[in-house]
């Protein structure tokens, strides 16, 4: 049998093979975040599909932290009834479940928030130039405390795991990057800085790892999805980011998922990845991270076909292989490579990622229907 379906764990929770389907922001939350019946069926189908952990969204943990139109929210306990009903689905095919949470910090908009984006440093984001207002000393600590509580609920709600966003530029990155934080006080420069290690920076996903430790207890896994760079001058570079992931390690992380670049960027959803063609982009980094660390890694980016994803886990380059577009187009992958399928059908042109369709679809799929 290919090692592909064979369980493993991550921490505490034994999961029934090595698919992960990667946090994909599914906007069919309500306006305000609550869970909508679209999103009960859609996370039915997936678990149907025998993916072995499902990772929702990335989830906002506080209303300032939305980062974009119908993104699923965790920032109040009304909420916790309708994830629960994620919960039950997913476990009702036997699947599990981790909820990504995660604050837009600068990454988001006005329009979306309300107010002017809050971020470590007033410098403008990417594309949308937006700029952000610099975060006080106490706010910092009220989005740490909306962390735990998010987790909290994660748990409450019947949730597996919970999940860290700590890459595509959103709040926890731009923490962690020289390019987003040029604070001078204990949250950036002021803080004790040895060799690649950058206290500072870091204490901001400390703070909020160990708040989100305390609240939901030794035993329930928290895991993070960690850029191991930012692809620009003067951002995170991997021997940073494998000293953050051994930090982290040492504090009890139990497992890490490699990715990288802004959400704005297309290195962490990269184009016209087929087959044979450009797979396992950041196969490098998470082999590196391997290596180093020992610490469960989860590989994500343009994993196309059954043969590289074999090589990526039987190499020992990482222990899960973690999807997001293939399993729009076909969210019974899983159980259609287990059947003897060789290879995933998505062509990775990301219209998907750029569509602002009311509902997550593939859109090239559909196409190729129309033209039937
Ligand atoms: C529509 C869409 C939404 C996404 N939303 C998220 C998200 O909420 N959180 C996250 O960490 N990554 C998100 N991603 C990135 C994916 O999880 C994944 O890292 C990336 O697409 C590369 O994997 P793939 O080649 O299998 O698509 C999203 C990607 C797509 C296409």
């Amino acid at each position: 049998m290919s090692v592909l379906f064979t369980p493993a764990r991550i921490g505490t929770l034994e999961l029934r093979n090595r698919f992960v389907r990667s946090a994909t922001n599914d906007r069919m939350a309500t306006t305000d975040g609550k869970v909508t019946d679209d999103l009960v069926d859609y996370y039915g189908l997936l678990a149907r599909g025998g993916i072995g952990l499902i990772i929702t969204g990335h989830a906002y943990v506080h209303p300032l932290g939305q980062g974009s139109v119908r993104q699923l929210g965790v920032y109040d306990d009304g909420m916790i009834s309708g994830l629960k009903r994620i919960a039950d689905v997913v476990h009702e095919f036997d699947g599990r479940v981790a909820a990504q949470i995660t604050h837009a910090g600068r990454q988001t908009q006005k329009e979306i928030i309300g107010e002017t984006p809050v971020a470590p440093s007033a410098i403008p984001y990417g594309l949308q130039k937006v700029m952000p207002r610099e975060l006080s000393d106490a706010e910092i600590e009220t989005i740490i405390d909306d962390f735990a509580g998010a987790a909290g609920r994660v748990r409450e709600a019947g949730f597996d795991a919970v999940q860290l966003h700590g890459a595509h530029g959103y709040l926890i990155t731009q923490f962690l990057s020289p390019f987003s934080n040029k604070r001078t006080d204990g949250w950036g420069l002021a803080g004790r800085s040895s060799g690649h290690d950058q206290e500072g920076r870091f204490r901001f996903l400390h703070e909020v790892y160990r708040a989100v430790r305390e609240k939901v207890g030794p035993g329930f896994p928290v895991f993070i999805k960690l850029a191991m760079k930012d692809f620009v001058e003067g951002g995170l570079d991997i021997e940073t980011t494998i000293s953050i992931a051994r930090r982290l390690r040492k504090l009890g992380i139990d497992a890490t998922e490699t990715s990288g670049g802004f959400s704005n960027a297309m290195e962490n959803i990269k184009r016209d990845v087929l087959p044979g063609k450009g797979e396992a982009y950041f196969r490098n980094e998470a082999a590196r991270l391997k290596r180093s660390v020992d610490v469960p890694v989860i590989l994500v980016g343009g994993l196309r076909s059954l043969a590289t994803m074999e090589d990526v886990v039987n190499g020992g380059d990482a222990d899960f292989v973690s999807l997001s577009r293939p399993f729009i187009r076909e969210p019974d992958l899983v159980l259609k490579l287990r059947s003897g399928a060789r290879e995933v059908s998505c062509i990775s042109c990301s219209k998907c990622s750029i569509s602002r369709e009311p509902v997550l679809k593939c859109l090239a799929l559909e196409k190729e229907s129309e033209s039937k």
